[in-house]
């Protein structure tokens, strides 16, 4: 059985306390999978501890009265992803160093920020959005589309978390943010349902997300562990703000070349409500988060200017590699989606 479906069955079905030896040896395992996959970049083994991290982390979106995660707060699932989360900050944060060497005065921040977003690789440049919206059969933009479903379904749910314990205009623009983000209190209108419509319309199932894990990439489960990650640890909230105004600055422009291509391959304006909405209510969003919550942030504690810097960087880099590894994947593989998801 694969390492991480043990996992799972550890945090919800067992009892913890009677499997004492196997989770010495299974410690012992992932300890030795994390170093490898962390400090030798194995393939393989960055494949494994990412999905043993997001079932973990999943499970803090558990619901009690349906599937409750009954050991999620025992120390051996804990203490797995205290060390996976470690080894992976540790060998992240030196590439990070020349920039947070280099970070500007509080009062330049907006001016540099949106600077450096707007040249980073992984903004509309990349070719994968002009091979979208230009080229790209059905099936290779449901691959793309399925692969985003992690973190764009669990989106609302990683804002959720930061709205605890922050208070005044900081809170204001958390919530004006997360009133988009559950469609002004609509249901049909929150976010997650427009994609669960048009995930409908493309014929991939809503859970996808959970129950198919294995037809992830790698690159896509290091984005959704990077929030799931910061937002289950409250430390990290600073870096979860600069996470947020990247993405935030990123996906207006990136947005249009999938509604293009998704007309070019035959979906109606109808179907494409979910992609339309965030072409609008993100360019608000991106202005509103720097000059309300990290502009504040900064002006009260510089210190945080690295953290939120490191923020930004990472999930740059981590869109990035999001980016190139799709590009390479729908254009030479057969896509996941295909034999699994069958269209009818
Ligand atoms: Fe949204
Ligand atoms: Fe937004």
């Amino acid at each position: 059985m694969a390492m991480f479906k043990r996992i799972q069955e550890l945090i919800y079905t067992s009892n913890l306390d009677e499997v004492n030896l196997e989770c010495i040896d299974l410690y012992k395992n992932i300890n030795e999978l994390s170093r490898q996959a962390f400090y030798d970049k194995d393939e393989a083994a960055r494949l494994a501890v990412h999905r043993i991290l997001y079932v973990i982390n999943l499970a803090h979106l558990a619901i009690s009265w349906e599937l409750p995660a009954k050991n999620l707060m025992h120390p051996f699932i804990s203490s797995i992803k205290y060390l996976l989360e470690k080894h992976w900050q540790q060998s992240e944060q030196s590439k990070y160093d020349h920039i947070l060497s280099d970070i500007p005065a509080v009062e330049n921040f907006p001016a540099w920020v949106k600077q450096k977003v707007a040249e980073h690789a992984s903004n509309e440049l990349h070719p994968l959005f002009t091979f979208l919206r230009d080229a790209a059969t059905f099936e290779q933009m449901r691959e793309f589309f399925f692969q985003e479903t992690p973190l764009e379904m669990l989106f609302g749910d990683i804002l959720a978390f930061m709205l605890p314990g922050v208070y005044g205009s900081i809170k204001v623009e958390f919530l004006k943010n997360y009133w988009d983000e559950v469609g002004h209190a609509e249901d049909h209108r929150v976010h997650r349902n427009l994609r669960a419509k048009l995930m409908n319309t493309v014929q991939i199932p809503i859970n996808c997300y959970v129950q198919n894990i294995e037809l992830l990439i790698c690159e896509e489960l290091e984005l959704i562990n990077m929030y799931l990650s910061l937002a289950t640890n409250r430390p990290k909230q600073s870096e979860l703000v600069g996470v947020m105004l990247a993405t935030e600055l990123m996906i207006p422009n990136r947005f249009q070349y999938s509604i293009k291509g998704w007309q070019r391959v035959g979906l109606k304006e109808d179907d494409l409500d979910y992609l339309i909405e965030h072409t609008s209510v993100d360019q608000a969003h991106s202005e509103d988060w720097l000059n309300q919550v990290v502009m504040p942030i900064l002006i009260n504690n510089p210190a945080a200017m690295s953290e939120v810097v490191l923020g930004i960087f990472r999930r740059l880099s981590i869109a990035m590699s999001v980016l190139d590894r799709l590009y390479n994947k729908i254009q030479t593989t057969e896509t996941a989606c295909i034999g699994k998801f069958k269209r009818k």
